[in-house]
């Protein structure tokens, strides 16, 4: 038997194929469940035991051959065909990366953040989700008023507690509620109103919330926020605060910024005044600080909120709102920045 296991051994030294079929089959023929091998592994018991020793050493290099046999023949048809390394040809040149560009909507939103963080805002956020307490009635809006109108307000299913919030000063009274004085925090997000959907109009936008609460905080702190707001965002100092009315502020303002009148664009993007409207403010009404659990007598601030949408539309120059959600590629890969 030894003799025959042998002749094996010569026969597989001797085996050579370069087609992987053929190898497989040899694999199989050898060291197959039902191959050569295993015939031989059975076979061990009925050895007399003087030549057991040999027996199984022999049996023991067939099984090495077979084995370094059919990896080297398989190794020779890999290195041919050059998928041996994984990596492929570690020299060729990289594959050029397109970079990504943000959106006008993330880089405005950076931008906002990066402005109001350098005067100790730091940056808040709440669900979109919200309910009747936290997108109303903390916020002073009474049952009659318009803005809680079906109209307006995105609620969910059935139940008119439960809405999708209509801006982001819902996110102040939630930071009140679990923040004690001094707070300084801007809230970006998106909002969403029952509007007809226009070139001017969406039926969901995003706004940055901004709320100010201390000792002693005065109109004075919020206008020269604003005004260092400006300067920085866009480069001009001159505002003007027209009186107003929200009712989670009093006494309420809109906020207006000098643009110029210089070029056709400023024409257009001030209808020929000059001036560009860009959020409301006020100062926080203390029935609104009594509700998010804020005691009115010591404590004062300022809330103001703005769109975001609206502020890139203008600063680049985007004819269309509709055109910030159409996640076009040949608009979005114009917008590069550093923030
Ligand atoms: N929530 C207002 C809106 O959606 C914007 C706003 C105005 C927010 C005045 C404020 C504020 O915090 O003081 O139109």
């Amino acid at each position: 038997m030894i003799d025959h296991i042998k002749e094996h051994i010569a026969r597989v030294e001797q085996f050579s194929s370069s087609d992987i079929n053929e190898i497989e089959a040899f694999r199989i023929a050898y060291l197959g469940k039902k191959g050569v091998l295993n015939d031989f592994f059975a076979a061990f018991k009925s050895v007399p035991n003087e030549d057991k020793k040999e027996f199984g050493q022999v049996v023991n290099q067939l099984k090495n051959a077979a084995q370094d046999k059919v990896n080297a023949l398989k190794e020779a048809i890999e290195s041919k065909a050059g998928t041996k390394n994984a990596y492929g040809d570690l020299t060729r040149p990289a594959e050029p990366l397109a970079l990504g560009a943000r959106h006008p909507i993330s880089i405005v939103k950076n931008q906002i953040i990066d402005i109001f963080s350098r005067i100790g805002f730091n940056v808040s956020e709440g669900p979109e989700i919200e309910d009747d307490w936290h997108n109303f009635t903390a916020l002073n809006l009474p049952e009659y008023h318009p803005a809680r109108d079906m109209q307006d307000t995105f609620f969910i299913q059935t139940d008119p507690d439960i809405l999708l919030r209509t801006h982001t000063s819902s996110v102040q009274v939630r930071y009140m509620e679990s923040h004690k004085p001094p707070i300084r925090t801007i809230s970006p997000g998106r909002v969403y109103r029952n509007e007809a959907i226009s070139a001017r109009s969406h039926c969901f936008f995003h706004q940055v919330e901004g709320l100010y609460i201390d000792k002693g905080v005065s109109f004075a702190d919020l206008k020269q926020t604003l005004q260092y707001f400006t300067t920085e965002m866009f480069g001009k100092s001159r505002i003007r605060l027209r009186p107003s009315y929200f009712p989670f502020t009093e006494p309420s303002a809109e906020v207006d910024v000098y643009w110029g009148l210089e070029t056709e664009t400023d024409y257009k993007m001030t209808k020929g005044t000059g001036w560009l409207e860009i959020m409301g403010c006020g100062m926080v009404d203390p029935n609104v600080l009594q509700n998010c659990g804020i005691d009115p007598k010591e404590y004062s601030g300022f809330a103001f909120g703005m769109g975001i949408d609206r502020i890139a539309l203008l600063l680049h120059q985007i004819p269309d709102i509709r055109m910030l959600s159409e996640n076009d590629v040949r608009f979005l890969s114009q917008f590069k920045s550093a923030l």
